[in-house]
């Protein structure tokens, strides 16, 4: 069967590798940068490492520190309107999910007139930016590789949009396991779980492909090992590193992949309670997987196979399906991602959870027909376990 590979992203990849930010600016011809970070970062003191060695090589560098969550349309402009003044050649994003798409949305602006919100959706003609570099902070988004950002549309309803395709894509990745050090124990489990989403829902997602399953089925297999103890140690390099990896190839996963019930209940739950994330993704996964298993045999029989539970072709799908789901279940537990009742939401609120994420973008790659009442049921099962 055809399949599109989108993932073309250069990466250079490994601790302290944030440290030739300005060699290779100056390599793909950059004299002056905006650079784009959120306060939290800021507060970290990351930016300041990195700036410094971008100005060290005589490059100039402006700074955009006002992203925020869930990228607001109105916060591209802003820094938009920086980098125009600025005439700058290069936008380099440091950060989570949110400062890598924020930069992201800021570059197509250096190339295409205001406003963004004309560049929503798929499909939409992008003249290419500038060049841009992109170096994750945490390890989940995947966003470092991705060609796609999401970022909210105040001018509709504050609907999660975004622009994609290959001209949204970073110019070269830097992925840094040394910047994740300092994330706290929630973060980390969060974010964790974010790229476990991606990559389950990759291989199990009505496009996977031959590709996609590769780098998902590895993603998959070194969150399981090496999550708790990024979690337990956030110290632990090795750990870091190979969390740093597992996000990546994830996110390459589901770049043409895509995602499916995970990320629709997940884009639900953080829209409707602020709940992180990861953590609104993962916390209904083992349900959708159950769900989900007998629609795909192949794909969950590879998820298993890839969390080390035996699901080989001996293994019926529905039994693959409970095992993975068990699986994750303790994994969850594990790393201590709060339930939908840690969480305090009202069960009285699911159907509504329901309504929302059935009509969410991903889920229409769901191996398995849904409507909002099998949505409901799986949250139901999720919020009674
Ligand atoms: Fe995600």
């Amino acid at each position: 069967m055809p399949f599109n590979i989108n993932h073309l992203s250069p990466v250079l990849f490994g601790p302290n590798m944030a440290m030739r930010t300005g060699m290779r600016l100056r390599d793909l011809g950059c004299t002056n940068v905006l650079f784009v970070y959120d306060q939290g970062i800021k507060k970290a003191g990351i930016p300041d490492k990195v700036i410094d060695n971008v100005r060290a090589l005589g490059i100039k560098v402006s700074v955009y520190e006002g992203v925020q969550a869930d990228p607001p349309d109105y916060t591209i402009e802003e820094g938009a309107e920086i980098g125009r003044k600025a005439k700058v050649d290069g936008i380099v994003g440091i950060g989570g999910g949110s400062s890598m798409d924020t930069a992201k949305a800021i570059n197509i602006l250096m190339g295409n007139p205001s406003p963004i919100n004309r560049y929503m959706g798929m499909g939409a003609v992008l003249k290419p930016g500038k060049v841009l570099i992109l170096l994750p902070t945490t390890s989940g988004t995947g966003a470092e590789v991705t060609t796609m950002a999401v970022l909210t549309d105040t001018t509709d309803n504050n609907k999660k949009k975004g622009p994609s395709g290959n001209t949204v894509r970073a110019t070269l990745a830097i992925v840094d396991p040394v910047l994740t050090l300092g994330m706290p124990p929630p973060i980390t489990a969060d974010t964790g779980m974010d790229a476990f989403c991606h990559a389950a829902e990759a291989v199990t997602s009505g496009q996977a492909n031959a590709m996609s399953d590769v780098l998902g089925e590895r993603a998959i297999s070194l969150v399981c090992k090496y999550l708790p103890r990024a979690v337990k140690d956030g110290s632990d390099l090795e750990a870091r590193t190979h969390m740093s990896f597992a996000a990546m190839s994830a996110g390459y996963a589901f770049n043409d992949a895509i995602t499916h019930l995970g990320h629709a209940i997940g884009h639900t739950l953080g829209s409707m309670f602020h709940i992180p994330h990861g953590n609104a993704c993962a916390l209904a996964m083992p349900e959708i997987m159950e769900f989900i298993a007998e629609s795909t045999p192949d794909g969950i029989r590879r998820v298993g196979m890839a969390m080390g539970l035996g699901t080989d072709d001996s293994v019926s799908p529905k039994d693959a399906g409970k095992k993975v789901a068990d699986a994750i279940r303790a994994l969850n537990k594990e790393i201590g991602q709060k339930t939908l009742k840690q969480h305090n939401i009202d069960e009285a609120s699911l159907p509504t959870v329901a309504s929302r994420a059935v009509s969410e973008g991903p889920a229409m790659f769901s191996p398995k027909r849904v409507d909002s009442n099998d949505l409901l049921k799986i949250l139901q099962k999720a919020y009674a376990a």
